[in-house]
């Protein structure tokens, strides 16, 4: 790998937990780390992209119970259809892995026995809940209730999804076991804890020094500060998770988040062995790397105060996180995600609707960066039929049939470039800029929408100069071929603007301009890259409506 770089970049996206049918929500985080290091490597950016299968959580204990199964089966079973699907939606991460893989393992046992010598882990007696009924300790999500800080019901041994805030089960009020729902009763039980609360000063002055951080997951943080940080349990006694490193720790395991979130690390770690280079210590061992994390709003607690504590504890000189890009939910004709009661959109069904390139479309489309964002099947058919097709799709086909019939498959003369023409070549060095600096903000919504807007300016000076009627006249040919000349410019800077969204679209358009799509010179968008007399390739059509299923 030749190191040439202007920043290092680590894109991490949340390991999603495993369920069998992964759905829009799941892949939100992966298709935007996927989108963002193609951005990033178009430019020529150094860039490692990890994210994998968060596998020990307590839903998959809970649901391997409920099916008669083993967590390690049913999890095998998950994995491979999250790979399957990421490789259908393009998703290519440089690792995509899991928490079961046996680098993350021994990184996570190494990491906390690490953080154990430098004084950060203690054994404690305490307080937990146990199900008499189940024998068994009630940890996490074992456990459900009433939230103490907020009053909402349903909230979690381990959160609050209503207020976002991390509990501990026995704080619950009115507790039920979530597998027979009985009341738990206390029981005593040694566990080892991280201490957080001397990290204090440490990740308050990382809060305050990091300005990338963006303001929701700043407050959030600031405010969790103020309220005094606590030391949290690093062991479960559950059976499925990773082995507790601790002396007299047997029967325990890591609590699932205390790990999953050490995977970014041990996910480079694992693609070193593959790769063969230092690539661990080039990315995480360098203060000066970028690291950016894709995450659910629910998640920001782990991101911005744990992982940056876990990474302080240890001294070891890794790269805090650099920018946490946190979106909202998606909402499904205008109500949240239930997989029992199937509002939502699933990742293997979307396929037999529409290619799965225009999933990734609608998604960054709709991606919930400041609101929540709510998926309308009318909204869907707007986003496809209109945008997609008839202005992106449209523009791009009627440039390059207009080049291929009248002009012999070849970039038209500039000819006297007029008002109008050089107005729309400086709207494609604008858009260009645009579009950058919003992927450089983590605005990707709005990146993707600049490029539909830039297609629509495209559209419009076509219909308003109308070529067609232009090149049947011998005297105003020159005008035809300044017009498609321009139009040329505009194909050239969306099928690069495409690249990150639409991969293979971009390179079939790529390839439709007579360019090599392997190399793609984002450097040369935005500009007049297209010389005259440049041969195109073949054309056809880039993309076609989709049937809108009945509700
Ligand atoms: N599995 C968690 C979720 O879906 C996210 C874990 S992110 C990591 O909410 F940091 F732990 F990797
Ligand atoms: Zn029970």
């Amino acid at each position: 790998m030749a190191f040439i770089h202007m920043h290092k970049w680590i894109i991490c996206s949340a390991w999603p937990y495993l369920d069998g049918r992964p759905h829009i929500g799941t892949f939100m985080h992966l298709l935007s780390a996927d989108v963002y290091s193609r951005y990033l490597r178009m430019l020529g950016e150094e860039v490692v992209s990890v994210s994998g299968s968060d596998e020990h959580g307590t839903p998959i204990e809970v649901e391997a119970l409920r099916l008669g199964s083993s967590p390690k089966e049913l999890s095998n079973r998950y994995h491979d259809t999250m790979l399957k699907l990421l490789d259908a939606y393009m998703i290519k991460l440089d690792n995509y892995t899991r928490t079961e893989s046996k680098v993350h393992i021994q990184f996570v046992r190494d990491f906390y026995l690490r953080l154990e010598k430098n004084g950060y882990i203690y054994p404690k007696v305490e307080n937990q809940l146990y199900c008499e009924y189940d024998k068994r300790f009630l940890p996490d999500r074992f456990v459900e209730g009433i939230c103490p800080y907020c009053g909402a019901p349903g909230a979690r041994g381990d959160q609050c999804d209503s207020c976002g805030r991390l509990l501990e089960p026995t704080k619950l009020i009115e507790p039920k076991c979530v597998i027979c729902g009985k009341t738990p009763v206390i029981k005593e039980t040694k566990q080892w804890f991280f201490d957080l609360p001397s990290l204090s000063n440490e990740i308050q002055s990382y809060i305050e020094r990091n300005k990338n951080l963006p303001e929701n997951a700043r407050n959030f943080s600031i405010n969790w500060l103020k309220e005094g940080l606590q030391a949290r349990a690093v062991t479960r006694d559950n059976r499925w998770g990773i082995p507790a490193p601790f002396k007299g720790a047997d029967n325990k395991t890591i609590y699932v988040w205390m790990e999953a979130v050490l995977g970014y690390l041990s996910a480079v770690k694992e693609l070193e062995d593959t790769k063969g280079s230092n690539l661990f210590e080039f990315f995480w061992k360098d203060k000066e790397s970028r690291s950016v994390f894709f995450i659910g709003k629910d998640n920001i607690p782990f991101h911005t105060i744990i992982l940056p504590a876990l990474l302080i504890a240890s001294k070891e000189g890794y790269a805090l996180p650099w920018q946490v890009s946190s979106t909202e939910f998606v909402l499904f004709e205008g109500k949240k995600f239930s997989k029992s009661k199937h509002i939502g959109i699933w990742m293997d069904e979307a396929m037999t609707i529409a290619p799965p390139e225009y999933w990734r479309f609608v998604m960054m489309y709709l991606r919930p960066e400041i609101r929540d964002a709510n998926f309308t099947w009318s909204e869907f058919d707007r986003m496809v039929n209109d945008e997609l097709n008839d202005v992106l799709g449209n523009f791009i086909n009627r440039v390059l049939s207009f080049v291929e019939r009248f002009f012999d498959s070849k970039v038209p003369d500039a000819g006297d470039l007029n008002h109008e023409s050089k107005s729309i070549l400086l709207a494609v060095s604008e858009a260009w800029n645009q579009y950058r600096s919003n992927m450089d903000a983590f605005a990707i919504r709005e990146a993707l929408k600049i490029m539909v807007d830039l297609a629509r300016k495209g559209n419009e000076y076509m219909s308003s100069t109308e070529p067609w009627l232009l090149v049947k006249n011998k005297n105003n040919r020159q005008s035809a071929s300044t017009v498609l000349y321009t139009c040329c410019q505009v194909v050239y800077t969306l099928a690069i603007m495409m690249y990150p969204f639409m991969p293979s679209s971009a390179e079939k358009l790529l390839r439709m301009l007579g360019l090599d799509y392997k190399v793609i010179k984002a450097e040369v968008a935005g500009h007049a890259a297209l010389s005259p007399g440049h041969k195109i390739g073949r054309v056809s059509q880039l993309f076609s409506k989709v049937q809108i299923p009945k509700a």
